[in-house]
Parts: C-alpha cells; structure tokens; sequence
C-alpha cells in the first residue's frame, strides 16, 4: 500500500528536521539500486539521529504500572499476559467494538520511523520504532464528524502489575489528544522496536508514539480507544496540573516549574556523556506547528 506522506518524501528531505523515515521506502530504493543484500542496515534519517541501542531502549524505562524505578519495567513486565489482546474503539465511532490486536495487525500497514524521543523529566533517545499510523486505526472504525479528542486507557490488570497495588498515579493510566493531532501522519501506534515485536516493557502489544511531545502522552498498552467531543483527562494533569498541561509539546522555551527544559541528557552516551539542546518540538516543527497557529504556548503546557 503506498503511502501519501512518505512518498513524498525525497533524499533532500531526509533532514534532521524531518528526521523519520520509512524504511520500505528506503528498502525499495536500495533494491532498486542492487543493494537489497544491505537490507540488515537500519536506516538512518540522518548523521545526528544515531539510533540508541536496543539495551538501553528496553532496560531503562518508565511504566509506572510495573514500579517507579527505571529498571522495573524490565524486570517484572515479563508477567504481563498480552495474548489475547483486544482494544475497545467507542465513543463517536461509526463501528464501535471489541478490535483483536491480531485483526487490527493484518489491516495495517507497518512502517519504520526513527523518532526522537523525549521525556518530560530532560532524558532522550532515538528509538526505531515499527508501527501503523494512529490514522488508519482511527480510521477503521470511521470517527464521526463530531468528534473532537481521542482519549486512551491502559490495561488495569493488579494481578500482572505489581506498580498498580500502589497509588503512584490514579489507575488506569489515561492520555488524550486533540483529533488534528491523532490524526497527524507523525502520530503512530508502536507494534516494535528495531524490527522485532514490541517489548512489555515499551509498552506490548500496542503503545501510542507522539514524537513532538513529552514521553508521558505515549501511553503504553493500550485497551481502549474513545472519540469524544470533550477533552479527555490525563494521568499526569490529574496527578499535578500546574506540572503537566494536556498538550505538553516539546518546548525548550518552557520550562518544567522544577526544571529547565533547554537541554536534553541523552540515555546511553554514559555519563559524562554531554547534554543537547533540545528542540522546539522536538525537531517536528516544520511538520506540527501550524496545529498550534495563534495558541499561546506558554498557557498550553
Ligand atoms: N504509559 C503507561 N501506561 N504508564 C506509564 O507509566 N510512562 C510514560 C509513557 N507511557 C507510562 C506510559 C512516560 S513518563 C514515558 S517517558 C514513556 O512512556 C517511556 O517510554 P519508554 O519506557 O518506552 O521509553
């Protein structure tokens, strides 16, 4: 199936501004070239988009609902059951539902993107993720033309999450977007992590990436999906609103009220590794800020 956004999508623009890829894309064009033997090569957007390892993408992690330190996830997601896997799609949907993981997988489309990622709390990776566009999903269940946000529940399953027996956030985890903004062709839903399956770590079976927002809005292990008219709450912004606002876009020129937000400490360089400027949305400006035209930025953390 042919891509609208990334056909259009040429060496030239291949930038760190418009640093996401898709890798068929990439891969046609080198079996084009006789170069298809180079398919184990992983694309790369550009020379400052050097992919983190795999190590560090799946051992250093925040999933709350499996503990608060950085290496729970990875030490206790193993409990987590995710096959079956269903996701409720209802509200403002013309086929509302009960939608198998494995349904929805064979009517997707899946793509590599290398995307930054960037955590609220001032860390940063670059992860290869696998995944489908939040669009066509959306779109398989037909959003009707009332609808305004989407709002997003994680599994809430106490028996397979040791995190949730405490009351570190109020369970289940919830996000939201904006339609426009779920709607974007930057918006994914992640399915894996350099070309294997997703880990219950990151977020198995099925985790939202956002890339020009804080890490928090890419809510991991998704069961249920809502179109709704009215903005949806969020896990953080209910946790601490004056902390955490419903858009919290990437922003350098906004600081956290604990910290700045400038700057950037990327995770594997080790420690003395140096931290980097970060950008205004991430380095997806080009492509998100005409979302925001006339929005104070500022006011809509
Ligand atoms: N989703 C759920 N359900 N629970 C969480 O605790 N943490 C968020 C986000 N999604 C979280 C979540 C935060 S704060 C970040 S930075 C990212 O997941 C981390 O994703 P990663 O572990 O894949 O890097």
């Amino acid at each position: 199936m042919a891509r609208r956004w990334t056909n259009t999508l040429t060496h030239d623009d291949v930038t760190p501004e418009a640093a996401w890829l898709n890798r068929r894309q990439i891969m046609a064009g080198m079996a084009g070239l006789g170069l298809a033997g180079l398919a184990g090569i992983p694309a790369r957007a550009s020379g400052d988009l050097e992919p983190t390892d795999y190590d560090v993408i799946t051992q250093y992690n925040n999933f709350y609902e499996f503990g608060t330190g950085k290496d729970d996830p990875a030490r206790n997601a193993h409990q987590l059951t995710i096959s079956p896997w269903t996701v409720k799609i209802d509200g403002l949907v013309d086929r509302p539902g009960d939608y198998d993981f494995n349904d929805i997988m064979s009517q997707m489309t899946i793509e590599e993107r290398i995307y930054r990622f960037r955590c609220v709390e001032a860390w940063s990776m670059v992860v290869p993720w696998n995944g489908f566009e939040l669009k066509d999903l959306l779109d398989m269940a037909g959003v009707k033309s009332s609808a305004k946000y989407v709002a997003f529940e994680t599994l809430h399953r106490p028996s397979e999450m040791p995190g949730v027996r405490v009351p570190a956030l109020q369970w289940p985890y919830v996000e939201g977007l904006r339609l426009d903004e779920a709607m974007h062709p930057l918006t994914m839903m992640a399915t894996g992590i350099y070309g294997k399956d997703i880990p219950k770590q990151n977020g198995a079976p099925m985790r939202l990436v956002v890339p020009w927002k804080y890490g928090f809005k890419s809510i991991k292990s998704i069961v249920r999906i809502t179109l709704t008219d009215q903005e949806p709450p969020t896990s953080w912004n209910r946790a601490n609103a004056q902390e955490y606002g419903f858009y919290s876009n990437v922003n350098p020129n906004v600081d956290h009220r604990r910290w700045s937000q400038a700057s950037e400490r990327p995770i594997g360089g080790g420690v003395f590794a140096k931290r980097i400027p970060t950008l205004m949305f991430n380095g997806y400006e080009k492509e998100v800020a005409s979302l925001y035209e006339g929005m104070d930025l500022a006011k809509n953390y």
